[in-house]
């Protein structure tokens, strides 16, 4: 790369998600002078679509503690983040407590319920076993069949979209500067970012936040971080009609999160398709199958929107979060960027500004290591 630099900066960060935005804003209070370049308009990637479910609890898996812990951690971090980012912001982020609840429709699934109740406990997470019609009267549209259901109270919700628009306010009225719509054509770790083939960006440090493209970018180690597809649907009751659910709801092959303005976000499936977002016919059809079997009501709603997005999958689920080949890795979230936002934020500045290390568990280079092992 020839050096002839436009401007200079301590940060340069990659990629305008949540995550990025986040990283952009935090950085920023810290005294660092910050770029942020997306290559298309902020929050448009995984962070438009996903569903904002902030859900630990619902969502622990045993072989991923250290994930679980970070994830927990982030969501203890939500509400004080949320409230921070609407007084710095001026702007709604859609934060509601209501709790989850996890839904059970057969046998089957009510002894793998009990499992993951029982897991839940011993880890020593708050979980409510629910009778159905206990659960049917916190939600009064779940199917008569629902055959078990715990609740968990502490998983909470947002709205992604409209945290992305905050984070970009907050991250711009901090000092951020934006280079929107500008594609990053190779990186110099130490030195600096090219963009569009030519104009570069001169940055000490240079922070990879661009979901599931993170290991597509010349100049920037090659990392695990694969997409993994997820296709959704966006709902609506009718006007004057009553929202369909109060919280959201997660079954084995999906969820449903709703807003508080009577949306309801469908989600989603979970497929190996490359950079493929294709919506397909039989991806909704299942979607909708499942959702209606426990909450009939959801065929009864508009369909606003359809889309697919790309998580930033990687080998262990965990998010690859510290330094490699000169740059600083903030990605590889997969199912968790909103969950993680305030804690991956918080860690990354932290660590711009020399202030503490990122636990080695989220080291971009785990997995190398491992090999050679
Ligand atoms: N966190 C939900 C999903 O990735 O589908």
């Amino acid at each position: 790369m020839s050096l002839s630099y436009a401007d200079r900066h301590d940060v340069a960060v990659l990629g305008g998600g949540a995550i990025g935005l986040a990283v952009a804003w935090r950085a920023r209070q810290r005294g660092l002078s910050v770029v942020l370049i997306d290559h298309g308009d902020l929050g448009r990637g995984a962070s438009h679509v996903a569903a904002g479910m902030l859900a630990p609890v619902s969502e622990a898996d045993p072989g991923e503690r250290a994930l679980l812990e970070l994830g927990l951690r982030s969501a203890r971090a939500w509400s004080a983040f949320a409230a921070e980012l609407e007084d710095a912001s001026g702007r709604p982020v859609g934060y509601r407590t209501t709790g989850t609840l996890v839904l059970a429709r057969d046998r089957d699934e009510a002894e793998a319920l009990d499992r993951e109740l029982a897991l839940r406990e011993r880890l020593g997470l708050r979980v409510e076993r629910l009778l159905p019609s206990a659960a049917r009267r916190l939600e009064p549209a779940l199917s008569p069949t629902l055959r078990a259901a715990f609740h968990a109270p502490d998983d909470h919700s947002v709205d992604p979209r409209r945290l992305t628009a905050a984070l970009a306010v907050a991250a711009a009225r901090a000092g951020v500067e934006f280079r929107v719509g500008q594609e990053v054509t190779a990186v110099d770790p130490g030195e600096g970012v090219e963009i569009e083939g030519r104009q570069v960006v001169a940055a000490e440090r240079i922070v990879v936040a661009c979901g599931a493209w993170s290991g597509t970018i010349p100049g920037v180690p090659a990392v695990p971080v694969r997409p993994v597809k997820g296709q959704t649907l966006r709902l609506r009751s009718g006007p004057g009609e009553p929202p369909l659910l109060e919280r959201p709801v997660r079954y084995e092959g999906g969820y449903l999160v709703p807003r508080g303005d009577g949306s309801v976000i469908l989600g989603a499936t979970v497929e190996e398709q490359g950079f493929n977002t294709a919506l397909t016919a039989g991806g909704l059809y299942e979607l909708l199958r499942d959702a209606s079997e426990l909450v009939p009501g959801v065929l009864e709603l508009e369909v606003t929107e359809t889309l697919a997005g790309l998580r930033p999958g990687t080998p262990d689920n965990a998010p690859l979060l510290g330094e490699l080949g000169g740059v600083l890795f903030a990605t590889g979230h997969h199912r968790n960027g909103v969950l993680l936002t305030p804690v991956t934020a918080e860690l990354v500045a932290a660590h711009l500004a020399g202030d503490a290390e990122i636990d080695a568990s989220f080291a971009p280079g785990r997995f190398t290591h491992r090999a050679a092992a």
